[in-house]
């Protein structure tokens, strides 16, 4: 077997699931008898001269912690320069030039790199960084945004940390008779929301995809048979003529219909927790899809899970199976978006189970 030098990097925000995935890499190139070696900080970590590297093959990198949430390689800090500074300031050019320099003093023959749908967009919008090594990419998020791959790291993760938060809410919202507006995260899709809200047995799940009627959400809380439960509201939607974040907006519309409620924000833990079981078999199936592709010489591609089977895909068609729109950071780039399709399947089933999810898709 070719010896080879395997570099990995987590980059963007973080979830539940990056530690498994390095985990799984680094035990599967010990398998093929491979160097690897991890990115600390992600672009930051790359930015960096030398390049700012973690040592995965000693002792300290245990297997037994490896469904601990965060990323023992890190993402990098806010602060640091970034593409986005990069941009703002109008050099992203040598920007780029100084990652791939960093990745060719490396001397890497592959590099996986985990992330999500803007960083993936950005891998394949500046494929340049990455001349001559094969790029190996890994879908993660708990938004769920990235299009093609049914499943990504973090996710259902997520959805548990989610559910096990409205199981503690709604105990003390049943002796409060009040209900909750409980606001998740997922920027502008309404993946997690949705999965979350009908995990919950929710009353009501609003997400940016589909239009709702503040009228019509209150009557459906007035006619529902319990005074208390959870209404579960991604945290992009809007209603015309409202400021303010998502879960107050709706807070004050069942105030003023005098329905009782209080507001609930989960935000980071929805990021945090130990990895579910489905979450730890996704790492696997994409550390091996990953390892596999390096041995078929494969790059610019990306692992997915479709209709349970591992495989993958090229960035290009990543690229262009979402819808395609400017970056909200980076001036001049564009990201692949996925959102709930109009026939999702949930959709479908929590109408039918009487969960008011709106009106109209948009
Ligand atoms: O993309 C993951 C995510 O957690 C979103 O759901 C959320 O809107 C955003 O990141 C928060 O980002 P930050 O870590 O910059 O606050």
């Amino acid at each position: 077997m070719v010896r080879k030098k395997i570099g990995i990097m987590t980059t963007g925000g973080d979830c539940s699931g990056l530690n498994t995935v390095v985990q799984r890499i680094v035990d599967g190139c010990k398998l093929r008898k491979w160097d690897i070696v991890g990115i600390k900080d992600g672009t930051d970590g790359l930015y960096s001269v030398p390049a700012k590297t973690v040592d995965l093959t000693n002792e300290s990198f245990q297997f037994a912690s490896s469904h601990l949430a965060g990323s023992i390689l890190a993402n990098g800090n806010d602060g640091a320069e970034n593409f986005e500074s990069a941009a703002r300031a109008g050099k992203l050019g040598a920007f780029n030039k100084k990652l791939q320099k960093s990745l060719k003093d490396l001397n890497l023959d592959a590099l996986v790199l985990i992330g999500g749908n803007g960083s993936l967009s950005l891998a394949h919008l500046y494929n340049e960084i990455y001349n001559g090594l094969q790029l190996i990419c890994i879908p993660k998020t708990i938004d769920m945004d990235v299009p093609l791959t049914d499943r990504t790291i973090g996710f259902d993760t997520a959805v548990q940390q989610l559910v096990s938060y409205c199981d503690q809410l709604l105990l003390t919202a049943r002796s409060h008779h009040r209900w909750f507006v409980v606001q998740t995260m997922g920027r502008d899709c309404g993946n997690l929301a949705l999965h979350a809200g009908v995990a919950t047995a929710a009353d009501a799940i609003l997400i940016p995809e589909i239009k709702f009627d503040v009228d019509n959400l209150i009557k459906h809380i007035k006619q529902s048979k319990r005074d208390y439960g959870i209404i579960m509201v991604s945290e992009a939607i809007s209603i015309r003529g409202h400021s303010g974040k998502a879960a107050d907006m709706i807070s004050r519309a069942l105030n003023n219909a005098n329905i009782p409620n209080r507001t609930a924000f989960p935000e980071y833990i929805q990021r945090a927790g130990d990895t579910v079981a489905s979450d730890r078999i996704l790492a696997v199936g994409f550390a091996d899809t990953a390892l596999k592709a390096i041995e078929n010489n494969e790059t610019n591609v990306m692992t997915v899970l479709q209709d349970g089977e591992y495989k993958t895909v090229s960035l290009s068609d990543f690229f262009a199976a979402g819808k395609q729109e400017k970056d909200p950071h980076i001036i001049g780039a564009m990201t692949s978006n996925r959102y709930v399709e109009p026939d999702d399947i949930l959709l479908q089933i929590a109408t039918d189970m009487g969960i008011y999810i709106g009106e109209k898709r948009k």
